[in-house]
């Protein structure tokens, strides 16, 4: 399978550096293999090679220099949409970043991939939190596969579990915390740091959004809730429609008072069907610190789904790297080879 990477920042190098590792274990077990044929970036130059790209030198490019060295002969001057358009690319890898207004340019590229009859994977919330129903509709009437495991919970199995493990059962609601950054800045506060320097080791490490009030003020949260809502409930809402309070309004004193009445704050995601209609909320709650969400401390995130016929089950990802994100594109290519197999 032939792939175009569109977006090489921290998700979509790890994805390389997993690929240049399985590379010949995955070529025997899906026998045809994949090839990385072209990458786009927005500032750091793009490459083409049907062929295949060098992906160390590609790697060591940005390592040395912050961009696609000049002398690299796969370097090509072309846009991410005439990337997408190559005949030779059989599946994109969309891993831009996340854009609260409308889901752009994530929602086109995905569009054009799948409208040209390329399987289109991505780990951008904003495509599913706008415009799911259409792509999935797209995908379905050109039959290639429009997956998305890395919008919630990084590498753990969300998406994939419900439709793989859980078939014939209804999801009829949901709760969870699904925003990394600030449940590390509530559990630092805990411990005594101040909500700025919490933020910046948040940012040092990579965890938050290029910008930090995605995850302060919980639009990441709702997009998530959003995406929950419209993949596994049916919901065709967008992040506007959630019920949406962000952690910025809680100080060091406001964790210290729950603590002396021994709660927790947490960002409390949520999402029910109620008399049919989708209802999501985001909001800090208090929580008694025996919960077992108040349990979830740091970067790491929990979803607790609820089912007509299976009961609730609960998935929870410990302090997910890097790596894990960048798994939840393997998962998803990974399904896409195994249902061409
Ligand atoms: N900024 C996000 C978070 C990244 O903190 O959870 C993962 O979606």
């Amino acid at each position: 399978m032939r792939l175009a990477l569109i977006g090489f920042g921290n998700v979509a190098q790890e994805f390389a550096r997993i690929l240049l590792e399985k590379e010949k274990e995955w070529a025997v077990e899906y026998y045809e293999g994949f090839r990385v044929v072209a990458v786009s970036t927005r500032g750091k130059g793009s490459l083409v090679n049907p062929e295949g790209i060098d992906l160390r030198r590609a790697l060591l490019d940005l390592h040395e220099g912050g961009s696609f060295s000049p002398e690299n002969p796969e370097r090509a001057r072309v846009s991410s949409l005439d990337i997408i358009g190559l005949d030779f690319v059989d599946a994109i890898i969309e891993t831009t970043t996340l854009d609260i207004a409308g889901g752009q340019p994530a929602t086109d590229h995905l569009r054009s991939a799948l409208s040209r009859g390329k399987h289109a994977i991505t780990t951008n919330k904003g495509p599913i939190a706008f415009a799911y129903r259409d792509l999935q509709a797209l995908a379905a009437s050109v039959g290639k596969a429009f997956l998305f495991e890395g919008t919630v919970l990084d590498g753990a199995p969300v998406f994939n579990l419900v439709r793989e493990n859980l078939p014939g059962c209804r999801i009829t609601g949901f709760s969870g915390i699904l925003n990394g950054t600030t449940n590390y800045i509530l559990t630092r506060m805990e411990e005594g740091e101040g909500f700025a320097a919490a933020l910046e080791t948040a940012q040092k490490y990579g965890w938050a959004e290029a910008d930090p009030s995605m995850d302060i003020d919980g639009w990441d949260a709702a997009v998530k809730v959003t995406a929950l809502l419209n993949v596994l409930m049916g919901a065709g809402i967008t992040p506007g429609d959630i019920d949406r309070q962000g952690i910025g309004g809680i100080t060091l004193e406001t964790v210290r008072e729950a603590r002396s009445r021994g709660q927790a704050i947490r960002l409390l995601c949520e999402g029910a069907l109620v008399e049919g209609k989708p209802v999501g909320r985001v909001a800090p709650v208090h929580l008694p610190a025996d919960h077992s969400l108040a349990k979830i401390r740091g970067t790491s995130s929990a979803l607790t789904l609820k089912t007509d016929l299976a009961g609730e089950l609960t998935v929870q990802i410990r302090e997910p790297k890097i790596r894990e994100t960048a798994y939840a594109v393997v998962a998803d290519l990974l399904t896409v080879a195994r249902r061409k197999r």
